[in-house]
């Protein structure tokens, strides 16, 4: 079997040229391939308007069945939404519209605010689980839910720490206890597996602009049919609607009208159909190098980076001792030193982390290489001896 060559790859990433880049979990910089995507379909729009608006859609319907299949889930139970928070605000809507006894949401403290902000804006009770050295045993999960729990909202990977839930174990237990299961895989998928039949989940959904290589074009927003069936939309515009014969959209005032059964609903107007399109490539270029080989060389690195680390002295909070709990993220303290002013010392030279929830989070991606590692560690070295000679 051929091995992939990661130098090659690492040419796909100018980005990798200009700066040490370690901030795609805040967003992955786009391959050449996916650029050249992006400027073709505006070349289009620049010099053909929107002639190709039908192939467009019908290539874009394609990109989606290319996603329902990376996550084992029908086309029809596939969409976009603008961002996470406003599919999170639509399950909070959701919810508020069919429950009309108190009833609470189980999720974790340091969930990234996307998955918190739009169901305490509705006055949801939110009941967090507080974490073990930034993990989330099952066991304490499950001990938070009581009767009035309804749903459990979780993260795949924790973006503050990288920590990475076992979630079909999740699911099995949720099941049992017929909680809905709401999984934000932003900081995992499509490097992480995702099957939503087999972990149970009823709502999946993953911004792309950090591991689908895509920049901003919104959040994949995954909804079962039962889920659908049991929670009328809260919301709902032109294209949510189902059209009438022989038009190609509702165009009624006034009458009766019923939204689209399948996740078509929660398009509700138009989208980012450029973005959409380059998703395809992106997808395309990631599986074409194989996304198990794509986490085999995560781990690679981040097993060098901590054992880089681990030479240091700086306190890694992210929780590395098993594999199964591990991300492309790994995140460290400084004890007493300031990170936020080791941040601006490591930008200073070209290499870029990023601060969370009071930690210096590092993200390694499939261009950095170890001479990276090597760098952001020798310049955490000098920061931390030239403080103390301060
Ligand atoms: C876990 C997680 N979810 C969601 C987001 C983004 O949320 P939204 O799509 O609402 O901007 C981020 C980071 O930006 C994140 O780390």
């Amino acid at each position: 079997m051929a091995t992939t060559d990661w130098t090659k790859i690492r040419q796909d990433f100018p980005v990798a040229e200009n700066i040490t880049y370690f901030q795609s979990a805040g967003m992955s910089p786009l391959p050449n391939v996916v650029l050249r995507k992006i400027m073709e379909e505006y070349r289009k729009l620049n010099q053909f308007g929107d002639a190709f608006f039908q192939k467009d859609f019908s290539e874009a319907y394609e990109v989606r069945k290319k996603i329902a299949g990376l996550i084992n889930a029908d086309v029809n139970d596939v969409g976009f939404s603008w961002n996470n928070s406003l599919a999170m605000s639509i399950l909070a809507l959701s919810w508020k519209n069919k429950y009309q006894t108190p009833f609470n949401i189980v999720s974790m403290e340091e969930e990234f605010p996307s998955n918190s902000v739009p169901f305490e804006y509705q006055g949801i009770t939110m009941k967090y689980v507080s974490h073990e050295n930034h993990g989330y045993p099952i066991d304490k999960i499950l001990s938070l839910i009581d009767n009035d729990t309804k749903a459990l909202v979780t993260s795949y990977t924790q973006y503050a720490s990288g920590f990475r839930q076992d979630i079909e174990t999740l699911g099995t237990e949720l099941k049992k206890r017929n909680i809905l299961f709401i999984v934000n895989g932003t900081q995992a998928f499509p490097l992480y597996p995702v099957d939503v039949e087999k972990m149970n989940i009823d709502v999946f959904t993953c911004s792309m602009h950090k591991w689908g290589f895509t920049g901003h074009i919104g959040t994949l927003f995954y909804t079962s049919e039962t889920f659908r069936k049991t929670f009328p939309s809260p919301i709902a515009g032109w294209l949510s609607v189902q059209p009438q014969e022989n038009e190609w959209f509702y165009t009624g005032k006034g009458k009766e009208f019923s939204l689209y059964d399948s996740a078509d609903r929660y398009f509700t107007g138009t989208y980012n159909l450029q973005g959409i399109l380059a998703a395809g490539v992106a997808f395309n270029y990631l599986s074409g190098i194989g996304f198990e080989e794509i986490r085999n060389r995560i781990t690679e690195l981040t097993d060098y980076l901590i054992e880089k680390l681990s030479s240091l002295p700086v306190k890694i909070i992210s929780p590395v001792n098993s594999n199964e709990e591990r991300s492309a993220i790994v995140c460290f303290d400084l004890e007493e030193l300031p990170p936020e002013e080791c941040i601006k010392y490591l930008e200073h030279r070209g290499i870029y982390t990023s601060l969370r929830l009071g930690h210096i989070r590092v993200s390694v991606n499939i261009f950095n290489n170890n001479a990276d590692i090597d760098k952001l560690c020798d310049a955490v070295d000098v920061f931390i001896r030239t403080f103390y000679e301060k």
